[in-house]
Formats: C-alpha cells, structure tokens, sequence
C-alpha cells in the first residue's frame, strides 16, 4: 500500500459529487417500510404521546396518511391493529371482521400497489398482553401456534402481501408457511422477527398498540440482549422452518448483529429501528443540539451500512416529507 503523503484520503472528499461518488452504502426511500397504528372508530386520528408526530388512526384517517406517504414516495407499511376488545384467545386477532383485516382490505382497495406487511402476534389481542397463550401463568408455546397460524391466514385472506409473525414462539415459521400453503396463499412470503430482543426501547410502543403484559415480562420468550450467537441459531432455524425474509429488533444497539448476519445468510435481511429509538431522537430535538434531518440519516445509513437490506423506521415519512433523497 502506497504512504503518505502519495497516498492522501482528503483527496476523494474534496466536494459533494465525489463523495457521493465513491459512497460504499446507499439509502433510499425503496429502503424503508413506514409502521402505522390502526384502531376502531370513525376519522380518529389520536396522537401517540410517546411518539411525537405519530398517531393511531381509523380507518379513513389512515387511507388519507397512507395516500401522502405513496405519493411522497413511500410504498411499504407495516400494519399494527389496536383492537376494541380482548380477550384469552385473542379472538380479535384473526377474526374477518379484526380491525387489521379491515384496513388491510381497505388499504388495497384504494392502494393495490402499495406494499403491506402485518405484524402477526397476540399480545394486543389478549387480555393479558402476552405473545401466546396463557395457562398458570406460563406462557404456552405449542398451543400458540395454532392461533399465530390462524391470524396470518386471516391476513392473507384480506390482502396482505406479507406476513411478519413478532412473537418469538418456536416453531411459528413453519406453523404459518404450512397453514398459508394448505390455504392457497403459498406465494405470500413470510418476513420473520428471527432475532427480536427483549428491550425496554419497545415502551413507546406498548403505549401506542396497548400491548404491555399484565403480569411478569416478555424475558421467558423474547431473547436475552446479552447474546449474539444465539441470534445466528434462531435466524437459522427460522430460515430452516421457511422465513423468505429475517429481522433483527431493535436495530441502533445490534449493529453487531445485523452485520454478522448480513454476512452469514443469504436472505434479505431486515432491521426495525424501533420505537424507542425514534423516541429518543424525538426527545433530542428539544435541547436544540442536533440536526435532526442529519441525525436521522446518519442513523439510517449506519444501519444500512452494517448489512440492513430494508429498515423499519417511524422516521420514513417525516424523511420523505424533507424530499432530501
Ligand atoms: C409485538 C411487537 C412489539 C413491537 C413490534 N411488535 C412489542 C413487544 O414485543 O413488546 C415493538 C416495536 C417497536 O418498539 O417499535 N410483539
């Protein structure tokens, strides 16, 4: 390798085009899904306080905010239902009549182009706040499956294009491709929550989906932040059980992790810069000590850069309303 001073690297950040020029990542808003909160009721739009700028809609609230997100360039969503009621069974969760379902059918009426994934979980279905079924207290894995299953196909069945089972069951993947596959949805793909973390940066969105668990924590299911192989095994296994696409959440605090399976794994690997992520940016803005537009980008190309094919964030639609991309 050549030395200084032949070798000078000020050479190629001399101005904006060369720069730009030799960028080794690249964002854009084909990179981003926009998560929204969707809720019974009639032109509700109910600001999230935790999340400054965000809201929970209605149905025809969310039909008007999604229409300025396509057409600000934005064509990927992931759908959270906030039901009216809940219950042991999380009837609500895969009902035809679910509020997901509901919007989902709505959303591709008016948007068939526009891409919608749904979560798939039962915490803010169940009236305990957990992702499975509930007996003694324990959090049952297997019996869970069954309804995990029920509501992807509930979802398929109205129009979503994607499902992203979040619960952390074992065995979920494989329990939703074969029920998709044996309902005639064998092209839906499947965007796991391989590696999900448990994380106090989901708080804000506890509030927002009314999802917290009412007794003990989500630790029995959710894994331990101090582990990183075990994230490698759990992508594995979920690849293995049939996910078309992996996640790791959150994203800022397991750059690490995003990148070593990255570099493992073949698939599309996708990366939810979460709620308390967005938070804390949101917070920052008051102190009037950061650019929040360079903040954001900084944020969102570093998890590019580390290995995230897609992200996502609650920023998208406020960065594709700055029209800097
Ligand atoms: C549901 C779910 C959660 C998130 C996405 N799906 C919350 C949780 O596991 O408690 C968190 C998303 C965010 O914080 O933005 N299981």
């Amino acid at each position: 390798m050549m030395k200084f001073p032949a070798l000078r690297s000020r050479r190629l950040r001399e101005n904006a085009v060369l720069r730009k020029l030799v960028s080794e990542t690249h964002l854009g808003l084909q990179h981003l899904v926009m998560p929204y909160f969707v809720r019974e009721g009639k032109e509700l739009r109910t600001p999230i306080r935790a999340l400054p700028g965000l809201y929970q809609f209605s149905i025809s609230g969310l039909l008007k905010d999604v229409g300025e997100l396509v057409r600000s360039g934005v064509h990927s969503i992931l759908l959270f239902g906030v039901p009216s009621e809940k219950d042991s069974l999380a009837r609500s969760a895969y009902s035809s009549k679910g509020i997901v379902q509901k919007a989902v059918r709505a959303l591709k009426k008016e948007f068939p182009n526009l891409l919608v994934i749904t979560d798939v979980c039962l915490c803010a279905y169940m009236d305990h706040g957990h992702c499975g079924i509930v007996h003694n207290g324990r959090v049952l894995n297997d019996p869970s499956l069954k309804l995990l299953a029920k509501i992807a196909v509930s979802h398929a069945d109205a129009g979503a294009d994607v499902v992203a089972p979040s619960d952390m069951m074992d065995g979920r993947v494989a329990a939703i491709r074969k029920a998709l596959d044996a309902n005639q949805f064998s092209d839906i793909p499947i965007l796991s929550y391989a590696a999900k973390y448990t994380s106090s940066f989901y708080g804000p969105f506890r509030e927002a989906a009314g999802s917290s668990p009412k007794f003990s924590d989500r630790k029995g299911y959710q894994m331990n932040y101090a582990n990183r192989q075990e994230a490698m095994k759990e992508i594995a296994m979920d690849i293995e059980e049939g996910a078309d696409m992996v996640m790791i959440k959150p994203a800022l605090a397991y750059l690490d992790v995003i990148h070593e399976a990255s570099e493992r794994f073949s698939v599309p690997i996708a990366a939810y810069n979460v709620s308390g992520e967005y938070a804390m940016v949101s917070a920052s803005e008051g102190l009037h000590l950061f650019p929040e537009r360079d903040m954001v980008l900084e944020i969102l190309t570093a998890i590019r850069r580390a290995g995230a094919d897609f992200i996502i964030s609650y920023h998208t639609r406020q960065l594709a309303e700055w029209k800097i991309m």
